[in-house]
């Protein structure tokens, strides 16, 4: 005769505290209300261990004691065991297996047996014995578990596939929750310190009761902290979002909570189906005439592009080296700031910025502020209709490529090549590449932005290489990946020639 039991029970905690935790021998005695103490006696090298397990006294006041075997196989999330002093047994195997399900992990133990033929108990009996005690141990064994999971989860789901989920699809509420801790200053607020929620509320405008409910929320994904007073305090992440510093996430954090992008994003699937901008039918045009008839958001949308085009203003330059040039054009500059530093770093260069004429009227005070205004032609024009400026060292194109697909970046670069000529020139394109493989990266995100707001997209290293490769150009450095990067490019061709730059004959070095 055999039997088996074949107990499950579902641990909403992740698989490796699961796993760790019910494969620790030693700590057995802290996991299972049945057992006295565990002691290992023998460890293989392949993890297998042989022990003894004594457990409490049970209701008649009897102790039992027994060594095992086990080997844990944590690429299968398998177990097999046996008893090695096998008592009233004739054999006893176990088996134990995990599975990761959405909302926890499935640990399930297959016991198979045969009782001695001189045992003075029957292996029903035994069965119903190892059912009910499997079942009062597994559920002590979840409760013990779950509490350490929750005790160690700092902010947020863990690897819970369900919490996860739910998290993910939250990503709409969260960014507006940051949006309103930033717009309502709530952010700036506690910068000196915690404060009660009267306070914030008093401070910000709002009512205190809903402002609870918003800072609870934040709380829970970590972005403030609740103390066990009721006061809220800041943590690193609502830092990053306080204006005032030349980092801050401010600027991003409230674009993505502009209506012209919520409300795009509520069209993807309409891109994701045909490719094209959401704009149509979210906003009712396409964005630039989104922008003509919303002139606030346009000028929201420029404002925010020109503070986080200048975050990274030192780096691009170090890897452009202006001071090689002697002449520098800007396409699609905005309202210069690029140039201008550029400018203020190549002493004996001039340069052109050719933009759109609202762009180009602007551009006067800045170049002035920067004082480089004197050595500065500003081109109004459309870059796709109109001649580009010719007979410069330097060219330059910083996030503007991204706006556009590939039909159109391809003519804005074939025309950028014709303003060239045979002159050996470079093109700086300020982009980012996103990275390859299932690598978090930022840019990947944006390339939805270009997708369902611009048209445009981002591209990889390779995409990069063929647009610039069918336009006449090739790269000539190893851009960084996951960041806004500059892409340094030759006239194909130009081969062992040296750029030319009436500021330094010598050329690139
Ligand atoms: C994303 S902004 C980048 C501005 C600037 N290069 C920077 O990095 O801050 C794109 C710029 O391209 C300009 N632009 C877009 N279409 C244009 C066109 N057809 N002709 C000239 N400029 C254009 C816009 O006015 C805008 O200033």
């Amino acid at each position: 005769m055999a039997a088996r039991t074949d107990n499950q029970i579902l641990i909403n905690a992740p698989m490796e505290l699961v796993w760790e935790h019910t494969n620790d021998v030693a700590g057995w005695p802290d996991l299972f209300t049945e057992y006295a103490s565990a002691q290992i006696l023998d460890r293989d090298e392949d993890g297998s261990l042989t022990f003894r397990l004594t457990t409490h006294p049970d209701a008649q006041g009897r102790v039992w004691s027994w060594v095992s075997r086990r080997t844990p196989d944590p690429a299968t999330r398998t177990v097999t065991a046996h008893r090695v002093e096998t008592g009233v047994f004739e054999y006893m195997n176990l088996r134990w297996e995990y599975h990761q399900e959405a909302s926890g992990v499935v640990m399930r133990w297959i016991q198979e047996f045969a009782m001695k033929a001189d045992s003075q108990i029957r292996e029903d009996d035994m069965r119903d014995h190892l059912n009910n005690t499997t079942v009062v141990q597994m559920a002590h064994i979840k409760k013990v578990l779950e509490s350490l999971s929750r005790d160690g989860a700092e902010y947020g789901p863990g690897d819970l596939h369900a919490e996860r989920l739910l998290y993910l699809t939250c990503g709409m509420r969260l960014a507006a929750v940051v949006a309103a801790l930033a717009e309502l200053g709530i952010v700036d607020l506690v910068a000196d310190g915690p404060h009660t929620v009267a306070y914030l509320a008093n401070g910000s405008r709002t009512n205190p009761d809903a402002l609870y409910r918003l800072l609870r929320c934040a709380a829970s994904v970590g972005i403030m902290t609740e103390l066990p007073d009721g006061r809220f305090e800041s943590t690193p992440l609502a830092e990053g979002m306080r204006g005032g510093h030349a980092y801050s996430l401010r600027p991003l954090v409230l674009y993505s909570a502009r209506p012209f992008v919520t409300g795009s994003y509520a069209e993807l699937v309409h891109s994701v189906r045909t490719g094209e901008p959401a704009t149509a039918p979210a906003l009712g045009s396409g964005i630039e005439r989104y922008f003509e008839d919303n002139p606030e958001e346009g000028t929201s949308y420029e404002r925010t592009m020109t503070e986080l085009g200048r975050w990274e203003t030192e780096r691009h330059l170090d890897a452009v080296r202006p001071e090689r040039f002697g002449r520098i054009a800007d396409i699609g500059g905005g309202q210069g700031h690029f140039l201008a530093e550029a400018l203020r770093r190549a002493p004996n260069a001039s340069g052109v910025l050719f933009e759109r004429p609202g762009a180009a009227a602007a551009a006067g005070e800045v170049l002035a502020e920067h004082d480089v205004a004197n050595r500065v032609t500003t081109v109004a024009g459309d870059f796709f209709a109109d001649p580009l400026p010719d007979g410069c060292d330097a060219y330059i194109l910083k996030a503007v490529l991204h706006d556009h697909p590939d039909d159109r970046a391809e003519e804005l670069l074939h025309s950028v090549r014709k303003a060239i000529g045979d002159r050996d020139a470079r093109l700086f394109v300020v982009e980012q590449v996103v990275a390859a493989g299932n690598r978090w990266d930022h840019a990947k995100f944006l390339d939805l932005d270009m997708l369902v707001i611009f048209g445009g997209r981002e591209r990889g290293l390779d995409e990069w290489r063929r647009l610039f490769a069918r336009c006449g150009f090739e790269l000539v450095n190893r851009p960084g990946e996951g960041h806004w990067t500059v892409l340094e490019c030759r006239p194909a061709g130009a081969g062992a020639q040296s750029g030319a730059g009436a500021a330094d004959p010598g050329g690139p070095r």
